[in-house]
């Protein structure tokens, strides 16, 4: 089993990913989750990622980040995600928070770690990008990073921005060039890594709890510009997950990825050398550039529909 933590700002496509990671626990053994302030405010996505791990019956740890990105003005992705960041869904508020530091407790939670730990960051990087200037002996402890971010074509936030990157540009270029082994999920796949509207509609009519919830969240979801004609929409954040463990999906090469920081149209562009005459090793980050979208959608709807059997 692989030991992950989720950092996430749920998010509608965020929720959705934990519920896939929660389906996939005899592959993943997941240490906690970390929020971040992104798709709706850190106070919002906490009690998000909370609600779920109620509603979910969960156990896992939860752990508050980072308020806002290191430099930029916070900007929450309300069109996309809503008012609550969960497209209006109300979860139950039970569950307490486990640490309100979620750098002290990555650090804390890798160290007792025995054997390394992955960490698959879906939000903007500021939590990570602390992690690694404030405690750097953690490097040695971390796998990889499975990270949803960045695009090698194009952006959704701005024309050549992704919105995890664009949100804080500062910390994803401190996490670029960090490094430490990295899977980039850029929206070169994640736009094909989602669900059609019909599966939807289906998750809508379905009686078990956790596949309704996600039909009603992804109902909203559906309302968003992000979607292809109103016919499929992405789950960007799963892809993080679903690429450890199926890596027969993707197609991938490893080149270097330069953050752009600056303030020009191009903030937060993620600038991937794609020159395939050039044999860059594995001491790069690995880009995934391509997806079997008819298999990434079959085994995301058979994990959401398991965990309602789990
Ligand atoms: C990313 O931005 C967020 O809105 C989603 O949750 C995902 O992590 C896609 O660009
Ligand atoms: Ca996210």
């Amino acid at each position: 089993k692989r030991n992950i933590i989720i950092d996430c700002d749920p998010g509608i496509d965020d929720v959705v990913a934990l519920c896939f990671a929660a389906a996939n626990t005899d592959k993943f053994n997941i240490l906690g989750i970390t929020t971040v302030a992104g798709n709706q405010t850190i106070d919002k996505v906490t009690d998000n990622a909370l609600g779920l791990m109620s509603f979910l019956n969960s156990d896992i740890k939860v752990a508050r980040g980072a308020k806002g990105p290191l430099i930029r003005e916070k900007r929450p992705a309300i069109n996309v995600h809503g008012e609550n960041g969960v497209g209006d869904y109300q979860f139950p508020k039970s569950k307490e928070l486990y640490s309100n530091n979620a750098v002290t407790f990555l650090r804390d939670t890798i160290m007792a770690s025995e054997e390394k730990v992955t960490l698959v960051p879906v939000g903007p990087l500021t939590n990570i990008a602390l992690l690694i200037k404030t405690f750097p002996e953690v490097m040695d402890k971390i796998e990889m990073l499975s990270i949803m971010g960045g695009a090698v074509w194009g952006g959704n936030t701005s024309g050549t921005a992704e919105f995890n990157v664009w949100a804080d540009p500062e910390a994803a270029r401190i996490v670029f060039d960090s490094k430490l082994p990295i899977i980039m999920s850029g929206l070169d796949v994640t736009h094909s890594c989602g669900l059609f509207r019909e599966d939807v509609n289906n998750l809508l009519k379905s009686e078990g709890k956790v596949t309704r919830m996600c039909g009603e969240i992804l109902n909203f979801y559906f309302k968003g510009d992000h979607v292809k004609k109103g016919t499929f929409t992405p789950i960007h954040d799963a892809c993080a997950l679903m690429c450890l463990i199926y890596p027969e999906l993707y197609k991938s090469r490893h080149m270097p990825v330069q953050v752009d920081c600056s303030e020009s149209l191009n903030r937060g562009n993620t600038a991937c050398d794609v020159r395939e005459w050039i044999d860059y090793d594995e001491t790069y980050p690995e880009v995934l550039l391509d997806v079997d979208m008819e298999k990434c959608r079959e085994i995301l709807l058979e994990s959401l529909y398991n965990l309602d059997k789990m």
